[in-house]
């Protein structure tokens, strides 16, 4: 896969999201669906967007029992998505089984990667809410190995981690990240960030970008800077 730049489509309706999409005419986006957007449509928006002919990273986070994510994934193996994720602390288990879970009967599924720490989690949360003493990155980094060994195709992480993932874990695994900002706007509750031009420095594969382009004035524009200074 190419890189490229996701946009994080967290709104609370099929209504403003289509709206959204529109803007972009005959451009298609790669475009993220979370947990806000299929908790309130279900997953009649994913199949409405792959009509309309966007590549969709289904970001659902899934972290239970290796069993009830095995079948979990089973059914949103039958959604024409080409991500889909799940918590890397679930252990390499889970990750394993939701690996079979989502590989369809003729072999084929979507790509498959794993959360290792969410990019509004910092040390002081680390060690003192989740009692993990290690440094930030080493977690990363050990969570990254656990998801590769498992046979995963890549990690959700900090820009700023993922040169060190790549040197673990290899130059084909994908490293998409978010905590994206540009360089003259605010972190909102992100932490650990970088701007479009450091991530593809860093190594990035892909970067996923919500606030900056879904809030912008204009989001078609900001998307295209966003490219730009990405893709080079
Ligand atoms: O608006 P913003 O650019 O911060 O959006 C980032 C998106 O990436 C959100 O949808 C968020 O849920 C998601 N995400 C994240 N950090 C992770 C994994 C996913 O910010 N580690």
């Amino acid at each position: 896969m190419a890189k490229d730049v996701i946009i994080a489509c967290d709104f609370p309706g099929a209504a403003e999201t289509l709206a959204f999409l529109d803007r972009f005419g005959t451009e298609k986006p790669f475009v993220k669906i979370g947990m806000e957007l299929f908790y309130a449509v279900g997953p009649e928006i994913v199949r409405q967007i792959k009509a309309r002919g966007h590549r969709i990273f289904l970001d659902l986070k899934l972290h239970d029992i290796p069993n009830t994510v095995k079948k979990a994934m089973r059914v949103l193996s039958g959604l024409d998505v080409d991500i889909v994720n799940l918590h890397a602390a679930g252990s390499r288990a889970m990750m394993a089984a939701a690996l079979e879970g989502l590989t369809r009967p003729d072999g084929t599924r979507p790509l498959l990667i794993a959360v290792t720490q969410l990019t509004s989690t910092d040390q002081q949360a680390l060690t003192e809410e989740l009692l993990i003493e290690k440094p930030l990155e080493d977690v990363v980094l050990s969570y990254a190995h656990n998801a590769a060994q498992a046979g995963l195709d890549g990690v959700v992480c900090s820009p700023l981690e993922a040169g060190k993932v790549h040197a673990v874990c290899g130059e084909s695994f994908l490293t998409v990240t978010p905590g994206v900002r540009f360089a003259d706007a605010g972190k909102d509750d992100q932490k650990r960030i970088a701007t479009p031009a450091r991530a593809r420095e860093l190594g990035s594969d892909y970067i996923v970008v919500g606030r900056p382009i879904t809030q912008a004035e204009d989001p078609v524009a900001a998307w295209q800077r966003c490219r730009k200074e990405f893709l080079g």
